[in-house]
C-alpha cells in the first residue's frame, strides 16, 4: 500500500474527527488514522463508535485504529471495520491512559509479548488489509520491551510501526527518546515512523535524523495548526485571514458533525489552541464562556472582520514609498 508521503497524523481520541481530519488531508497530510475505537463489539452502536469509523470520503486509505486485548474479538472487530471499509487496520499498544490500561490494552500489552504477537497474529491473518500496529519504547525507560515489541508485531504480519520516543510510564512527560526509536527499528525491515513532541520543520528534521525513521507522525503539534503539513512540505503558511477562514470553516464542520449541543463543547479545545497559537490565549476566556452554536460563530465571524479590517487599514496607513524621479 502506497501512503501519500511520510508525514502523519497521529490519532488523538476526542481531538483527531472527521472535522479536524479533513482539514489534515487538504493540506497535505500523508496518512491518518482515526480515533481508537474499542474492539468490543457491544459498544459498536453507540454514537461516538460510529462517528469514530466513519470514514473521510476523499482521503485513502481509510485506516482505523482498534484497542483491545482478545485476539479472537479482534480479528471479528477487525473483519467488521473492514466490511464497513476500512483500508487498513491499526492496533493501538501505546495507549497509558487508565481506562485503556484497566482492561489489560493499549500500553499493558507491552507488559505481554505473546499476546501482543497472538493480536497481530490473528488480526493480520483475519483480514486481507495491512494491519499496523502503534507503540512506545516500553513499560519504564531504558527497558527496550518496545523492540521487542516491534520485532514480535513484525514476525506476526504487522506492515508498518509507529513508536511514540516515551514509555509507558513516562505518559507525556520528560524528552522524547528518538534514539530509543532508531535501537528498536534497527533490524527490521517494515516502515517505522517517529513520534513525539514533532511541532515544527526543525523537531520534524530532528526526529527524523536521530531516529532514521521513514516518517514521522505528528500528534498536538498539528492541533490549531493543521497547516503544518504544508508547511513541512516547504508550500508556507497561509495568511493570518486564511487562518482566521480556516478556523470558521472548522468551528462550521464540528457543529454539522456533532450536532449543535456536543459541537460547542468539542469547539471549545480546537479554538482554543488555534488562539493560543496566534498569540491571542487572552480571548480564550470569552470564547470558553459561549454556549451556543451560534454564539460561537458570530464570536469567531467577528474577530475574523475585525482583525482582517485592523490589518488593511495597517497596511493603508503606511505612508507611500517616495519613488521621485532620480537624476544622475
Ligand atoms: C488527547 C490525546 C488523545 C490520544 N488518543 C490516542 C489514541 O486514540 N490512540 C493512540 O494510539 N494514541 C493516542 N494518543 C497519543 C498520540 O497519538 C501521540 O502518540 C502522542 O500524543 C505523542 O505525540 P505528539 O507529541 O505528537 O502529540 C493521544 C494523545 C492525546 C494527547
Amino acid at each position: 500500500m502506497q501512503l501519500r508521503n511520510r508525514i502523519a497524523l497521529a490519532p488523538m481520541a476526542g481531538l483527531t474527527d472527521v472535522p479536524f481530519r479533513t482539514l489534515a488531508w487538504r493540506f497535505g497530510v500523508g496518512h491518518m488514522v482515526s480515533e481508537m475505537v474499542a474492539s468490543k463489539l457491544d459498544l459498536w452502536h453507540t454514537q461516538k463508535s460510529q462517528l469514530r469509523r466513519e470514514a473521510l470520503p476523499c482521503a485513502a486509505p481509510t485506516a482505523v485504529q482498534m484497542a483491545g486485548n482478545e485476539p479472537a474479538v479482534m480479528a471479528e472487530t477487525a473483519r467488521r471495520l473492514v466490511d464497513e471499509g476500512a483500508e487498513l487496520i491499526d492496533i493501538n499498544f501505546g495507549c497509558p491512559a487508565k481506562k485503556v490500561c484497566r482492561r489489560a490494552a493499549g500500553s499493558a500489552l507491552l507488559g505481554d509479548l505473546d499476546r501482543v504477537a497472538a493480536i497481530v497474529e490473528t488480526v493480520a491473518t483475519a483480514v486481507a488489509v495491512p494491519v499496523t500496529i502503534k507503540t512506545r519504547t516500553g513499560l519504564v525507560v531504558d527497558d527496550r520491551i518496545g523492540a521487542a515489541a516491534v520485532r514480535a508485531a513484525e514476525q506476526a504480519g504487522a506492515r508498518m510501526v509507529v513508536m511514540h520516543g516515551r514509555s509507558r510510564a513516562c505518559k507525556f512527560a520528560g524528552a522524547v527518546r528518538f534514539a530509543a526509536v532508531a535501537e528498536a527499528s534497527r533490524d527490521l525491515s517494515i516502515p517505522v515512523l517517529a513520534n513525539g513532541d514533532i511541532d515544527d520543520a526543525q523537531s520534524a528534521v530532528q526526529a527524523l535524523e536521530q531516529s532514521g525513521a521513514d516518517g514521522i507522525m505528528i500528534g498536538r503539534g498539528a492541533i490549531g495548526q493543521p497547516w503544518i503539513f504544508q508547511e513541512l512540505a516547504g508550500a508556507g503558511t497561509p495568511t493570518l485571514a486564511q487562518r482566521l477562514h480556516i478556523m470558521c470553516e472548522h468551528l462550521d464542520h464540528m457543529h454539522r458533525f456533532y450536532g449543535l449541543q456536543q459541537g460547542v463543547r468539542i469547539a471549545r479545545k480546537h479554538i482554543q489552541a488555534y488562539l493560543q497559537r496566534l498569540d491571542a490565549a487572552a480571548l480564550v476566556p470569552e470564547f470558553m464562556r459561549l454556549d451556543t452554536a451560534f454564539a460561537q460563530v458570530a464570536w469567531l465571524s467577528a474577530l475574523t472582520e475585525a482583525t482582517i479590517l485592523e490589518q488593511q487599514q495597517r497596511v493603508k496607513a503606511k505612508p507611500p514609498l517616495a519613488v521621485n524621479s532620480l537624476s544622475c
